[in-house]
């Protein structure tokens, strides 16, 4: 059913309160089809799943396929329909059936039609067209039979396309989100393993899994645990004065009393388990350094010693990591001139959460109203010029399968069964902490900000100010 932009099927009213419809409901699914997916940056694929001339892969999400391609002159981006009949050129059948990823290399071979035989070159251009003289002249001009491009920017290690030629730039969206990544090395950090799984669950409720740190004392007990000494400021909500204290800077200034040996090792413990659970967000690598350095000499006060020590570790980082031939910002450094508390979203599906050199990266698309393809990739640098296996596929799991680390498993396990939740008669809205859950306001505003048709350089600035990390407050928007 078509959607007209500008009526929205259950808008936003009040900002802190989010009605559940927008979840589960079909009108409001196809509205975001029309107008919010045609008209956002989206991730569409990692640089290192196209290294050479001619590698293309198929991105495909809200009813669009998209082809990119590595050429002679940078990336490029087509639309992934035959211009005389629409059949997609290459990949065409994959992300809602088999959720597998189309992949090739037309540098020799080009790309062609499985229907008529029509043939391009990876810029786009075509090449054969199968008995020309059947055709009026006007339907073969160039501009008619060439691959129809796709705008596409590439960023973080990342191709990301727009199909609305009108919307702002990357950088005009994306801004000082773009800036504090890039200060953290984003575009060298390369994929070491990819994951996937489908979720019985709205594209949002798994987005707004990953938006507050407020689920974790509940829902990730073994992090709460293991750093008993900082919960205060980290993820004990109950008492404290400044919300969602989640940033390093602010761990570490929490911590001012008791034994600095103990307390470092609670710190340690805490990145041992993030290691585990989450990859890229603390990496096997950098876990080691930090483990070796808790037997350090400290002073004995741990307001002195846990910042030293975490000085100790970001330096050491940058060092053995450098001499390995990891092209790493200084940790220490850029700790201090970007912050990144834990977490920055480049809106609507696309997520990092940097903390030392390595990350962990999260995608996710619409699968239908009720279910969405989530993806994750740890993120880690490779010494200059050594051989590194990409995965050129997500390994596809189910979402309680055993082998996901904990986690994100543990996320998984509460986003199904809310998504039931929301169909309950009991249930209207979602109710929202104004100081902890404003992301998720944040979000459904911009989404509506998309739906009614709002300008998009407004919309853009929006964007602009949905990074800082979990726990944000519901901010004021202009439209
Ligand atoms: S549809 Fe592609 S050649 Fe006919
Ligand atoms: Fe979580």
């Amino acid at each position: 059913m078509a959607t007209i932009q500008g009526e929205i099927p259950f808008p936003v009213v009040d900002p802190e309160r989010i009605p559940t419809q927008r979840y589960f409901d079909e009108d409001f699914y196809e509205a975001e089809l029309e107008h919010l997916w045609p008209h956002v940056w989206q991730m569409a694929c990692r640089l290192e799943q196209i290294p050479d001339v001619g590698d293309w892969v198929e991105y495909a999400n809200a009813g669009a396929s998209i082809i990119i391609v590595r050429t002679n002159d940078g990336v490029k981006a087509f639309h992934n329909a035959c211009r005389h009949r629409g059949v997609p050129f290459a990949g065409g059948a994959t992300v809602d059936s088999t959720h597998s990823i189309a992949h090739g290399n037309c540098a020799k071979s080009g790309f062609v039609c499985p229907f008529h035989g029509w043939r391009w070159n990876m810029d786009g251009e075509n090449t054969f067209v199968y008995g020309k003289h059947l055709f009026s002249e006007r339907q073969l001009d160039a501009d008619e039979i060439n691959l129809r491009p796709c705008r596409v920017e590439t960023w973080g290690g990342c191709a990301f396309i727009n199909l609305d030629d009108n919307a702002p730039s990357f950088r005009d969206t994306y801004g000082p989100v773009a800036d504090r990544l890039e200060a953290h090395g984003v575009g060298n950090i390369r994929s070491e393993w990819w994951f996937g799984t489908v979720l019985p669950a709205n594209w949002k409720t798994a987005m707004e899994a990953f938006m507050e740190g407020y689920h974790v004392k509940s829902t990730h007990p073994q992090l709460a645990e293991v750093l008993p000494s900082t919960i205060e400021a980290s993820y004990e909500y109950e008492q404290a004065e400044s919300f969602g204290a989640t940033s390093l800077a602010d761990i570490i200034a929490s911590s001012k009393s008791g034994d600095a040996r103990e307390m470092i090792r609670q710190h340690l413990g805490l990145m041992e388990l993030n290691s585990v659970g989450m990859a890229g967000m603390h990496h096997a690598k950098e876990v080691e350094i930090a483990r070796e350095l808790a037997e350090a000499d400290l002073p004995d006060d741990p307001a002195q010693a846990l910042p030293m020590w975490y000085g100790m570790v970001g330096d050491e980082i940058t060092r053995r990591m450098r001499e390995r031939g990891e092209n790493v910002p200084d940790v220490n450094a850029v700790a201090m001139s970007d912050p990144v508390s834990a977490v920055e979203f480049c809106f609507p599906h696309y997520f990092m959460l940097p903390v030392f050199t390595s990350m962990s990266s999260y995608r996710i698309r619409p699968l239908g109203p009720e279910h969405c393809l989530f993806e994750l990739w740890s993120l880690t640098h490779v010494p200059e010029g050594e051989e590194h296996e990409v995965p050129m596929e997500p390994t596809m799991l189910a979402f309680d399968s055993a082998a996901f680390p904990a986690i994100p498993r543990q996320d998984y396990s509460n986003i199904p069964i809310q998504q039931k939740g929301m169909h309950s008669k009991g249930f209207e809205f979602m109710r929202l902490s104004k100081y902890v859950e404003g992301l998720v306001s944040n979000y459904h505003r911009i989404i509506d900000g998309h739906l009614k048709g709002v300008d998009q350089g407004k919309l853009a600035k929006a964007t602009n100010v949905l990074g800082g990390g979990f726990d944000g407050p519901i901010k004021e928007f202009d439209f």
